[in-house]
């Protein structure tokens, strides 16, 4: 009796509630599929649904607009109604009520406030308001929905706490993708020591913000001054609270906490019917709450990923190198020394703060006084400024215990810096110990001399026996004075050769004239790559192998041997050491000198650490390492170095085999462009050659270079071109082969571009973490790059100003060059076609 009184209350209660946003005490609203309120400006409604895949009937609130996966907020997660005989009404205190047909109670606002004359409201910013009717819209409201969030963070909506009610708003993630019931995962703002957000599992940190500096947290350089959003952060004696507004407000965003504990930024994309990631957190083994135990400092792409910080070792080597744990971080070397005052700071910049749950913190101080400040407390270990936003430095934060969840951020020099106190022994050696290194020098080293070790000069095809040290000894004497021998030898015929050469070509001239590379002698050499030794191969280069090596100095270097049965690697030799030695730019790989003799030739270039961008790329774990701010740095590194070598050194250099195996990456993945084999150099004015030798790489070579054997500037944008495409997409331009389409990557960029659908081709692992506009405008320059005609095809300076505007100012992109496109009648062909994209490297003799 009393259900069928609800229900005809609902039907007639359907004809005025659809278009109103308000619900007043005595008019429920009932779950006839129909009824529900609708914010003043049409962007939310709020009623009852069933997520995907449930039957469970939920109140919550939605994008109107919206048709995929669009609940933003629900009031009964815990306890949903299993028919649709429920319905919300308001009492007449002001408390919010779910009950079915029976009576029971299945959700209620909170029952300690009243309010006289209640009416509730839903507003434009998702907001589900109750108030006194015709109260003061300004004031607090007795009951809000943005107080209790569900497992999204809209515009305007607070996180955090509220200091004089105590009431502390969190995001607690669904169960699953089809359950709303609370999940393992919450996200809030802890208030202990200096506030930092943070993502639970349960009771335990698995992310953390940083503390904020007034621009950004610390854990998310660069995510305050986006220009999509804008960030605040309130510490006072009434909040610890965060939260965003939109720059446009015609573009939605929001935050959500995901089911498995990622908390995502997402855009919604109208053209695609999707929401488009751009920033997520934990993006990387690094961003996992403390991955390496106290005192270390975490590389997200660097094997060991973590590292004691300077004056520190590590508590329990054994159980770092055996087990690959590295969780118990590290002490120190030498104890402070705080009554005698000889305690200085090392200067750690790039990183992520440390946790500061325990750390003390004045906003007004100046940073001077927050260097004595922690000198003068023994139990100080490390301090670093609390505030940025004045433009300086200034405000103090002094941490008193271990330095937890310390990440080291690849090219993001701006990253605030920390001051590690150090005892004065260990202040001088603030050097990065290098386990890899330490290894490499160790056992290893000496196992590889036992083992597979020979002497490079004469002696070394004579066996030594073993056991007779003094037999060895008079060899390498021997051997030394040879090598010696044949090096003023081949000095003198060098000279020599120099004088009596008169008819040289341009090219040589430009060289020799002021070749002034050091010059390394074998021994140094040998020493160094452990007689060059199997274990120390890093791979095989265009001309012969490359060895690791480390001189007696420490620093590392990476030495190209030429093969001895080359003629053809005599020419790229000569040609390598012309064109780079006169070359200086942070991107390009430098080299350090080179060794000619004892028929020995080699080169030797600084150490790349990460060695070169196809093994990251191309590798499915690998390539997860690579985020798109890595990646997008990783594109500008290359234009810089392409541009210097285009347009800003002395020379006007070709480089002619730009490919992802030819970009190196140092320690802290900066790219450095290697492998000047081929490189031609130009003086003065001139702009284009052309060769009958068309050497280079399928996939990356221009259409006019690759048929016609012209090549110029604009050859190398091709290049540049897919190298880029390739970056962004993970893909291998030549790898046609793998594709369900019979087209290779530029063809397959092509077609989805026309389609408005070029999106869906980006890497999956970076999918989450790119900006879409950027990306847009990297692919967009991408295929300006690899336009079929040479004269379409920007210049470097101009890719360079390209890739910093938006990409709806850029010009269209014509038809690119070499477009492998699908046939599928004509299979012969694209037979063909694949086994010639098979080939990574092609010489072709002739036209
Ligand atoms: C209401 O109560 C009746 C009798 O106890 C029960 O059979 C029915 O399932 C209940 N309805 C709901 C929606 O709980
Ligand atoms: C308001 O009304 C509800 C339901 O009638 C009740 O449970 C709650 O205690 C009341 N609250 C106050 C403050 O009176
Ligand atoms: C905190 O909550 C109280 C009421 O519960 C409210 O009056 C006050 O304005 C709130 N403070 C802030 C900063 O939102
Ligand atoms: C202070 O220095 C003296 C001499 O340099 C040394 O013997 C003493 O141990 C130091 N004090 C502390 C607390 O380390
Ligand atoms: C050092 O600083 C910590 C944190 O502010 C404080 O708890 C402690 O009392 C201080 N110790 C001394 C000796 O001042």
């Amino acid at each position: 009796m009393r259900r069928i009184i609800f229900l005809l209350f609902g039907a007639s209660l359907f004809s005025f509630s659809t278009a109103d946003d308000t619900l007043t005490p005595g008019r429920p609203l009932t779950d006839d599929g129909e009824a529900s309120l609708i914010s003043a400006g049409g962007k939310f409604q709020l009623g009852f649904f069933s997520p995907a895949g449930s039957s469970n009937r939920y109140v919550g609130i939605w994008f109107r607009n919206i048709s995929v996966d669009s609940v933003v907020w629900i009031a009964n997660r815990r306890r949903p109604i299993a028919g649709t005989s429920g319905s919300l009404s308001l009492t007449a205190n002001g408390t919010l009520l779910i009950a079915d047909g029976n009576g029971t109670v299945y959700w209620t606002s909170s029952t300690d406030i009243a309010v006289a004359n209640p009416s509730v409201q839903l507003l434009d910013d998702a907001n589900l308001v109750v108030r006194e009717a015709g109260g003061d819209r300004n004031s607090y409201p007795a009951w809000q929905s943005h107080d209790f969030p569900t497992n999204m963070h809209l515009p305007g909506m607070k996180i955090g706490w509220n200091l004089t009610s105590g009431l502390n708003r969190q995001l607690t993630a669904w169960t699953s993708a089809t359950d709303p019931a609370p999940g393992n995962y919450t996200f809030g703002i802890e208030k202990q020591g200096n506030a930092q957000e943070f993502v639970w599992q349960g009771t335990q940190p698995r992310w953390r913000s940083g503390p904020w500096n007034g621009l950004y947290f610390s854990g998310l350089p660069g995510i305050g001054s986006e220009s999509l959003v804008r960030y605040e952060f309130a510490v006072d004696e009434q909040e610890v609270a965060a939260w965003f507004a939109v720059n446009n407000p015609s573009v939605i965003v929001r935050g959500v906490l995901m089911p498995d504990g990622l908390l995502r930024s997402e855009v919604w994309m109208e053209e695609t019917q999707t929401w488009s990631v751009w920033v997520y957190v934990p993006m990387d083994p690094c961003d996992v709450f403390s991955p390496c135990g106290p005192n270390a400092v975490c590389y997200p792409n660097a094997w060991p990923m973590c590292r004691c910080l300077p004056g520190f070792r590590l508590r329990n080597p054994r159980n770092w190198d055996v087990n690959g744990n590295p969780s118990d971080g590290c002490v120190r070397k030498t104890p402070l020394d705080c009554r005698n005052a000889t305690d200085g700071f090392f200067q750690q910049s790039s990183v992520k703060l440390p946790d500061t749950t325990a750390s003390a913190v004045n906003r007004s101080m100046s940073l001077e006084d927050c260097r004595n400040w922690c000198l003068g407390n023994c139990s100080c270990t490390a301090y670093a400024s609390a505030n940025l936003s004045t433009g300086s430095e200034s405000g103090c934060m002094i941490w008193t215990s271990g330095l937890a969840d310390i990440k080291f951020f690849y090219g993001s020099s701006s990253a605030q810096p920390l001051h590690v106190r150090l005892a004065a022994p260990d202040l001088a050696a603030g050097q990065w110990p290098n386990l890899k290194t330490a290894r490499f020098n160790s056992e290893n080293h000496k196992l590889c001399r036992r083992l597979t070790c020979r002497l490079i000069s004469a002696a070394a095809t004579e066996p030594v026996e073993s056991g007779q040290r003094r037999m060895r000894t008079i060899i390498i004497t021997i051997s030394c004075a040879a090598v010696l021998f044949l090096f003023c030898a081949a000095c003198c015929v060098w000279a020599a050769k120099k004088k009596e050469k008169k008819h040289r070509s341009d090219e040589e001239e430009v060289a020799e004239e002021n070749l002034d590379l050091p010059v390394f002698d074998l021994g140094t050499i040998a020493e160094a790559t452990g007689n060059f030794c199997i274990d120390n191969k890093l791979g095989e280069g265009g001309f012969g192998p490359v060895y690791k090596g480390k001189l007696k100095e420490g620093q590392e270097i990476a030495v190209k041997r030429l093969s001895k049965m080359s003629t053809q690697g005599t020419d790229e030799f000569k040609n390598e050491v012309m064109v780079i030695a006169k070359l200086q730019h942070r991107n390009l790989v430098r080299l350090l000198g080179c060794c000619i003799q004892g028929g020995e030739r080699m080169l030797i270039y600084e150490y790349m650490l990460n060695g070169s961008l196809d093994t990251f790329l191309f590798d499915k774990d690998r390539c997860r390492l690579l985020d798109w701010r890595m990646r997008y740095n990783i594109i500008l590194g290359i234009v810089r170095g392409l541009l210097y070598l285009h347009h800003d050194s002395r020379y006007r250099i070709i480089h002619r085999d730009l490919k992802t195996s030819n970009i190196l990456l140092d320690k802290d993945m900066n790219p450095k462009i290697s492998d000047f084999g081929m490189a031609k150099l130009f003086g003065g004015d001139e702009t284009t050659g052309n060769t009958k030798r068309v050497a280079g790489t399928y996939g990356y070579m221009s259409p006019e270079y690759a048929m016609n054997g012209i090549f110029s500037v604009k050859s190398d944008v091709f290049s540049f071109g897919v190298l880029m495409l390739e970056i962004i997409t993970g893909k291998k331009n030549n790898g046609a082969y793998q594709s369900v389409h019979h087209q290779n990557l530029l063809g397959e960029i092509w077609s989805l571009w026309k389609e408005n659908r070029v999106l869906e081709i980006v890497d999956d692992s970076i999918h989450h973490s790119c900006p879409f506009d950027e990306v847009l405008t990297c692919i967009k320059v991408g295929l300006l790059c690899v336009q079929e005609r040479s004269e379409d095809r920007p210049i470097m300076s101009s890719v360079l100003q390209m890739l910093g505007s938006n990409s709806s100012l850029l010009p269209e992109p014509k038809q690119p060059g070499f477009v492998v496109t699908g046939n599928q009648n004509d299979n012969d062909s694209s037979g063909a076609l694949l086994s010639i994209n098979r080939l990574s490297v092609t010489i072709l003799e002739g036209r």
